[in-house]
């Protein structure tokens, strides 16, 4: 594991774009970290350096966002159940051959394919944040 620390959003989302270079089509990546700790800033970050120009936002309410056949920003905070992840279409997307983001994935546990990566984000307020990755 390696750490780096970011002290704003701006140095968080260029980590990120530069961390993008890293993935491969396919790839999981699980974003964990606390509440407003910046995983959603993680996701903007990652979908510019895979050249996605849309306006990423907080998948919160919709469960999974999805940019072309490239990108899929998961946040499971309000999953109830795998049993809804399935239904909801959680499965195909993780075998699509696009990158998957996943926030909250301890929700959909068993439904998380083999071999993900991870980046966890800490840190709150304004202070600095330490990404593992
Ligand atoms: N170094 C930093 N890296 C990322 N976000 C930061 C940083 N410093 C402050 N923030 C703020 O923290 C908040 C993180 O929000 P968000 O990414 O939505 O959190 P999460 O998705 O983890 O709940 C944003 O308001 C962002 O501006
Ligand atoms: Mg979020």
């Amino acid at each position: 594991m390696a750490t780096f620390v970011s002290h704003s959003p701006e140095e968080t989302l260029l980590w990120a774009e530069k961390y993008a270079e890293t993935l491969r089509a396919g790839d999981t990546v699980l974003l964990d970290g606390d509440m407003g700790a910046g995983k959603t800033v993680l996701a903007k970050g990652i979908a510019r350096g895979l050249g996605i120009s849309d306006e990423i936002t907080s998948p919160t309410y919709a469960y999974v966002n999805t940019y072309g056949e490239k990108l899929f920003h998961f946040d499971c905070y309000r999953i109830a159940s795998e049993r809804q992840a399935v239904e909801l279409g959680f499965c195909d997307y993780f075998l699509s051959g696009g990158i998957c983001l996943v926030e909250w994935s301890e929700n959909i546990a068993g439904l998380l394919p083999e071999n993900c990566k991870r980046v966890r984000i800490s840190g709150m307020g304004e202070g600095p944040r330490e990404i593992e990755f």
